[in-house]
């Protein structure tokens, strides 16, 4: 799989792919992630990528062209499954998209920054728009890192246990990791549920069963 990230501040990604497992999987070959500095594609001498909005309003809005420039660069290249554009005002991002999306071959992800882009780019060059949740951020870096993340532990072959996977919270929709204890067996008093130390297979598997069949509630956000 290859991702091709577009940002106005790449830096932003040194540290969350130069570490752990997304850097194994790019080792490994199993993902080919690159980050393009929009700046480069950017207007006249100074590189211009921003500009105030027509109608008045406060904030600057990201130029259609060095977008469009970076974009035709990429499509002559190959083709894209996926052009993403990350945006709070996006569709809320789940663990079943990040399962989706571990089938494509190529994608793109634009992030925004300033107040917003210009709306021809969402019209004419983006096919989805993703949120990771309702908050606002400075810009689309934090939140494509989440979704990188998220994408590439998924990829066959980058988590060594691939059991660990189906048992992470939301793989089944709606259901929630069972919780899970190591050592010690009591901690100031605190102790392991007695059931998990009885070595009694069928009766632990029950437990746990149990335990994540409790639903993830819509009422459990924090507002
Ligand atoms: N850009 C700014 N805030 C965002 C969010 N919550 N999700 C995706 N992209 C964003």
């Amino acid at each position: 799989m290859r991702i091709d990230i577009i940002s106005i501040v790449p830096e932003i990604f040194h540290s969350p792919f130069s570490n752990s497992i997304i850097k194994k999987a790019m080792n490994k070959g199993l993902v080919d992630i690159h980050v393009h500095d929009l700046r480069q594609y950017g207007l006249g001498k100074r590189k211009n990528v921003d500009d105030y909005p027509y109608g008045g309003g406060s904030g600057m809005i990201l130029r259609i062209e060095p977008v469009y420039q970076c974009f035709s660069k990429l499509l002559l290249e190959r083709d894209y499954d996926e052009k993403i554009f990350m945006t709070p005002d996006g569709k809320l991002f789940s663990q079943k998209y990040a399962q989706d999306l571990t089938e494509k071959k190529n994608i793109i992800i634009l992030c925004g920054r300033y107040k917003g882009i210009d709306q021809r780019i969402r019209d004419h060059l983006i096919s989805k728009e993703i949120s990771i949740g309702n908050y606002i951020l400075s810009g689309g870096e934090l939140a494509a890192a989440v979704v990188v993340e998220s994408i590439v532990r998924l990829l066959p072959g980058v988590i060594k246990n691939q059991d660990s996977i189906f048992t992470d919270s939301f793989q089944k929709e709606f259901f929630i990791a069972p919780p899970i204890y190591t050592r010690p067996k009591v901690y100031k008093g605190w102790a392991v549920p007695k059931t998990l130390l009885s070595g009694h297979h069928k009766k632990i598997k029950d437990w746990f069963d149990k335990k994540s069949m409790q639903f993830k509630q819509d009422s459990d956000s924090l507002d």
